[in-house]
């Protein structure tokens, strides 16, 4: 299908009007300028030419810039010719070029082909304007997302040529009706799709994290799958013949040995937000922005995905004892989900093949999430859990099974989650394929890295004294992971920004979790808590009656003695990956506090770990539903 015909027949299936709080969600943004949040982009002069006010007006309606623009992106002086629809047209329609607009300008994407939402949304909406369908993908309404677009801009059309082409895109009917419901237990980072972090403070009431307060990642549509229909099929091909289970198969003890696996899951682009703006002028590029809270602790149940390619012909026990060869060119496993965006792109992944393989590797095809049947949102009927792995192996809607060569064969976005150097720069990233074999080098995110944060008490809360008047002290809790299935030799606190640590004491683990574990396969996390004491000179201040403000921190060792990174710099790569720098939390001790009180929420439950627990620009979510809904 050619892109004029593909929107055509998107414009024809737009039959359901998309929900009225969208367009008030967008006309709040317009208004929104006490908040400024839009205002840093309007100073790279994004006219030239082109309504430089109305984009003024849709975002925030300030000159004041606020953050440097990264001069990769952007050319102020790139000239911005008057174009017409008739121009956009010819260049979609004879020149097979991606051409959009928004807001009066006009843009070439063709190019964009990092795109975090893939390449097939660009191409549904080419000769489109772009409105309809940010109000549905309303991530994209905070400033730096018109950095990216300033790179591409080509011209600008008249103001009644600007009306016209917004008047003449169809509606864009929100995809995403039949999602299940939200959690207003989690904080929302994107509404479509719909992509929620846990709240920091509650990761450690329970070892294990009851649904609910589970982050959840999607990528797509969420897929609504009858359990009774639900196939998985392994793919015929590196030693595998052509199998398809069914989830009775699966769920039968007859035909599969069932096992438990407790692990965290984290998003390998948890704390994402942390490297916004870390590097001036540089924002995180890549979905969803998380905050902290990417990250839970769930048992699942299910087959050993080394048993399934065992029944599909592999001989995987062979294999692994050296008694038999590896089909050449079996190098890796990959997995499509039955979740796709709205032009059909599945999600794909793909893991080393030695992780399928390895029976203390513990991957497993599984179909209960904490004793229960896991909940649509979280992948039902069967999902893919790597344990120590990156989230996003873990593929969710498990649909089939190959044996490749090359990671992830598909059209996935595994491009998103490979860790580049930190000069490496955006617009490479951007425009993906123009730089693929460099950027290739660079493999994408498999084990985790060490991980540990302070969850309790949270940034700007103010606390009373706690402790004997010459010895007081700060409590603190926190979640700590070894990653890649280490387990954790030690956390240590400090309440002087890092300046002096001590060593937390560990919870233990429950004892079923403690039996399943092996050395090199601790997947689940481990609390920590201490009632750090406090300075002899923060000591005095108190006993003066003066107030003591403090940076509490956490830096977790892993059995392999791999350490945190002190700061976010060392660690910077503009995907966001991997981010694991001592999470800092600023807090105030009050002498004249009777209890403790919260910070103020602000619009964003959990705080970023740097910066003093400030968001660089603000972090305003437009991605709620309605508070009715809720
Ligand atoms: C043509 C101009 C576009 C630009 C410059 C752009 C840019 C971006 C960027 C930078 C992100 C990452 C989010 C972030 O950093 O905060 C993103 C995500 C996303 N975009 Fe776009 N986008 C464009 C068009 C579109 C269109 C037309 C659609 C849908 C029809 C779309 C759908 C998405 C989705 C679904 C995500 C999130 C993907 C996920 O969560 O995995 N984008 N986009």
């Amino acid at each position: 299908m050619n892109r004029i015909a593909l929107r055509a027949a998107l414009g024809s299936a737009s039959a359901l009007p998309f929900a009225l709080y969208y367009s008030d969600e967008i006309k709040l943004a317009i208004k929104s300028d006490n908040d400024n949040m839009f205002s840093g982009i309007i100073a790279t002069s994004v006219g030239g030419g082109g309504p430089l006010s109305a984009i003024q007006t849709f975002f925030g309606g300030s000159n004041e810039e606020k953050f440097k623009v990264d001069p990769e992106l952007t050319n102020p002086t790139k000239p911005c010719p008057l174009l017409t629809i008739d121009d956009m047209r010819d260049m979609v329609e004879q020149k097979d070029r991606i051409v959009v607009s928004f807001m009066g300008n006009v843009f070439d994407v063709t190019d964009f082909t990092g795109h975090p939402g893939g390449y097939g949304r660009l191409e549904m909406v080419a000769g489109c304007d772009l409105e309809p369908f940010w109000k549905v993908y309303t991530q994209h309404n905070r400033g730096h997302i018109l950095q990216y677009l300033e790179r591409y801009k080509i011209g600008h059309l008249s103001d009644e040529e600007a009306e016209l082409q917004r008047s003449s895109t169809p509606e864009f009917s929100n995809p995403y009706v039949n999602d299940p419901p939200t959690f207003p237990t989690l904080l929302t980072n994107t509404r479509h799709p719909y992509n929620a972090e846990g709240r920091l403070r509650n990761l450690t009431d329970s070892f294990i994290t009851p649904v609910g307060h589970h982050y959840v990642r999607n990528h797509g549509l969420v897929p609504d799958i009858d359990p009774e229909e639900y196939t998985l099929t392994v793919a015929a091909g590196y030693g595998c013949k052509e199998k398809v289970y069914s989830l009775k198969d699966l769920k039968n003890p007859r035909k599969f040995n069932h096992v438990k696996v407790t692990t965290v899951i984290q998003c390998n682009g948890n704390r994402r937000e942390d490297f916004h703006f870390q590097k001036e002028g540089i924002p995180a590029f890549g979905p969803p922005h998380w905050v902290a809270g990417a990250i839970g602790n769930a048992t699942w149940t299910g087959v050993r995905l080394r048993d399934i390619l065992q029944a599909s012909g592999l001989d995987v026990d062979g294999i692994s004892l050296n008694k038999a060869k590896l089909p050449e060119g079996a190098n890796n496993v990959s997995f499509k989900g039955y979740d796709h965006d709205e032009v059909g792109n599945n999600y794909c992944c793909s893991i080393p093949v030695e992780k399928a393989l390895d029976p203390y590797g513990d991957t497993i095809v599984a179909f209960e999430m904490n004793g229960e049947d896991i909940p649509r949102s979280h992948g039902y009927p069967v999902r893919l859990i790597v344990p120590g792995n990156a989230g996003a192996r873990n593929c969710k809607f498990l649909e089939k099974i190959t044996v490749t060569p090359n990671p992830c064969l598909d059209a996935g976005n595994w491009k998103q989650y490979a860790v580049h150097a930190p000069d490496v720069p955006l617009y490479k990233l951007a425009e993906f394929e123009e730089h693929h074999v460099e950027l290739k080098m660079d493999p994408v995110v498999q084990e985790m890295p060490v991980q540990s944060m302070i969850t309790v008490p949270s940034a700007g809360d103010t606390l009373q004294v706690e402790g004997p008047p010459d010895a007081p002290y700060v409590k603190v809790k926190g979640v700590s992971w070894g990653g890649g299935g280490s387990g954790i030799s030690r956390v240590d606190v400090s309440a002087d920004g890092g300046k002096n640590f001590t060593r937390a004491d560990l919870i233990e683990k429950p004892k079923d979790v403690q039996e399943r574990e092996r050395r090199g396969s601790e997947w689940s996390w481990q609390f920590f808590e201490r009632e750090i004491p406090l300075s002899s000179e923060q000591v005095k201040a108190i006993k003066s009656g003066q107030k003591v403000e403090l940076e509490l921190t956490s830096k977790a060792l892993n059995t392999a003695w791999n350490v945190q990174p002190e700061s976010a710099d060392t660690t910077f790569n503009a995907h966001g990956c991997c981010v694991n720098h001592w999470y800092r939390v600023p807090v105030t001790v009050d002498p004249a506090a009777k209890e403790n009180k919260r910070g103020p929420v602000g619009d964003f439950e959990n705080k970023p770990g740097v910066n003093g627990g400030k968001f660089r620009t603000p972090f305003k979510n437009l991605n709620q539903p309605p508070k009715k809904s809720n």
